[in-house]
């Protein structure tokens, strides 16, 4: 089955053909560029440059997948959550193609989509699995029953982790997006010093919480008098040594409520997704845990853990297998949960 998936949620413009759950191509335009200058990124930038960027991102993932128009089987396309200007582009786009080539269509949940995209290239990855969502928007861990059956058990009470590298990179002076700026930084190092304070919320939960740490670096930049990153050289040691220590901090917030569960669900595999999946300091650390765990850990590749419409198209593939459709009365949801 031919499937095009997809995807506007946030700031990439992203279109993917798969057969099943192979995937044909996977485009995808990212729009940092437009939205480095303002330190995130601004929904009606962002919509604006999906609608001028979604024709030539379709016709490249079909004509990169050797694939014509008129083989598409069936359409899918995230409406939710996310911008609501970005998801409608993305959405009425498959829904005025589906209605045009009479092929069934199917909206796609963009969190199922994360926790989806460790299974293109880990089909045989052991269930049940706990999986954590970490990207720019979303923080949460799900118990991952079957394909088909996500348990949401924790979720931050307030910043996701990857606003938080984001605005902390920012108050350091080091650009946008600031994770893979803060990731080459601290250069896989750990360090306490200066050290910043985990949030904990006890024992029976697996909430996370980022916005503390965000502002016990803001403190310690004004109290230090720190100025921003220079770019190179000597005086920017103080800074790369806030980001280590920023940086092994957060990631150990991510691992904690992970821990815990693993600790009382005895999963039989560990996953990770979204755009902060990519960082090299977790891969690492989670890795030498799920070894001494002796459980696998699984991360997709890093073009699959930020956004992506393969990992959109694989779940529409998922849906419209089992006779799944939807209406073109279907709405963007900005805040749909999972
Ligand atoms: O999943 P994603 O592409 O978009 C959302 O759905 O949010 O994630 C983007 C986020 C940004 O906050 C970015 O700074 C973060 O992922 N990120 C990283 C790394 N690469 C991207 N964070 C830490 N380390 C990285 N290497
Ligand atoms: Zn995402």
């Amino acid at each position: 089955m031919i499937i095009l998936g997809i995807e506007t949620s946030c700031d990439e413009t992203s279109a993917a053909v798969l057969d099943n759950q192979n995937i044909l191509s996977n485009v995808i335009s990212s729009q940092i560029k437009v939205h480095e200058a303002y330190g995130g990124v601004v929904p009606e930038l962002a919509s604006r440059h999906h609608l001028n960027n979604i024709g030539w991102v379709l016709s490249e993932a079909l004509a990169r997948a050797g694939v014509q128009v008129n083989q598409i089987e069936g359409i899918g396309a995230t409406y939710g959550p996310g911008l609501v200007g970005s998801l409608l582009v993305g959405l009425n786009t498959a829904k005025a193609m589906s209605f045009a080539l009479k092929v069934p269509f199917v909206g796609v949940n963009h969190l199922e989509a994360h926790l989806h995209s460790v299974f293109l290239e880990h089909p045989a990855a052991e269930l049940p699995m706990l999986s954590v969502i970490a990207s720019g928007g979303h923080t949460s861990l799900y118990y991952i029953q079957s394909k088909d059956e996500y348990r949401l058990l924790g979720e931050t009470r307030d910043d996701a982790v990857g606003e938080a590298f984001d605005k902390v990179a920012k108050l350091l002076g080091l650009g946008y997006p600031g994770g893979p700026i803060i990731d080459r930084l601290a250069d896989k190092q750990a360090s306490n010093s200066p050290g910043f304070t985990k949030a904990n919320f006890g024992e029976d939960t697996y909430d996370f919480s980022y916005s503390g740490i965000k502002t016990a670096v803001l403190h310690h930049v004004r109290k230090n008098r720190i100025q921003p990153y220079p770019g190179s050289g000597e005086s920017s040691n103080e800074i790369i040594e806030i980001c280590k220590s920023f940086q092994t901090v957060a990631i150990q917030m991510l691992m904690d409520p992970l821990r815990k569960a693993a600790s009382r669900l005895s999963p039989h595999s560990i996953s990770f997704s979204g755009g902060v999946a990519c960082n090299s300091f977790l891969r690492l650390k989670a890795f030498e845990w799920g070894a001494m765990q002796n459980v696998p850990v699984y991360f997709p590749s890093l073009i699959l853990s930020t956004d992506n419409a393969a990992m959109i198209a694989a779940v529409a593939h998922h849906k419209l297998s089992r006779g799944q459709r939807d209406t073109m009365l279907l709405n963007a949801e900005p805040n749909l949960r999972y």
